[in-house]
């Protein structure tokens, strides 16, 4: 019998509804043999309000709740989102809820419901009216959190240095993607493929620190 057909292959679960997120992770999987899928059900458990004041406590607060629904898994969360010299870092951590002014007169940190892709890159776009190119720099960061049984293992942290752009350009991805330009490949994050884009992405750099250090640990 072919060995490979009887190998198992290494599973990591994935605490998101986000089909644009675990698109990125699985192209990074894909090159390391390992696969990755989202909780089962996970559209059913309580949410996690995530409302840390970094990437990385929302991460970490994502992990650990989740990681007890999964009993012995190693679960990943992360946390993510755009940050804008010109606006002192925002969206950042409100990045999900940028918007929130604009469609429910509330700031993002009292929102309860995430914004739409489009009204949350209408307001990039409005907050960055006249700031000229040279100025209109920022960067998408990832911080993802491994945890198992409610303990958090260890952290990944990613980015990926862009200027964003005065309108939107490309069909593909998710989120600020049409607006994130990057210049070491010319193109948006959204004119990239799903192999592309885990390639130079911070979730692609997050998750890629992740598998290493993953796979150079005996413990799994
Ligand atoms: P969260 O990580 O689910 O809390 O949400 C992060 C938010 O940041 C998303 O809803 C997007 O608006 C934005 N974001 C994070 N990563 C990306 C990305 O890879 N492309 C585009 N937007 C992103």
């Amino acid at each position: 019998m072919d060995s490979k057909k009887i190998e198992l292959k290494r599973r990591i679960l994935v605490a998101t509804s986000n089909p644009g997120k675990l698109r990125d992770f699985a192209g990074a999987a894909l090159r390391h043999g390992v696969e990755v899928a989202g909780i089962p059900d996970f559209s059913f458990l309580p949410t996690v309000a995530e409302d840390g004041r970094t990437f990385e406590a929302n991460a970490r607060k994502k992990a650990e709740a989740y990681s007890r629904y999964v009993p012995g898994e190693i679960l990943i969360a992360d946390d993510s989102g755009l940050e804008i010299d010109a606006l002192d870092g925002a969206p950042g951590v409100h990045s999900a809820r940028y918007a929130a002014p604009d469609l429910h007169g509330k700031e993002p940190h009292e929102a309860d419901t995430n914004t739409d892709d489009e009204a949350n890159n209408a307001r990039v776009l409005r907050e960055l009216n006249g700031v000229p190119f040279p100025e209109r720099t920022g960067r998408f960061v990832c911080v993802l959190a491994a945890a198992r049984d409610g303990k958090i293992l260890a952290t990944f942290r990613g980015s990926a240095e862009g200027i964003i752009l005065d309108a939107p350009c490309g069909n593909n991805g998710f989120g600020y993607d049409p607006l994130f330009y990057f210049p070491q490949i010319k193109k948006t994050f959204a004119e990239l493929t799903a192999e592309e884009k885990s390639k130079y992405s911070h979730r692609g750099a997050a998750f890629e620190k992740f598998l290493d250090w993953y796979e150079g640990s005996s413990r799994f």
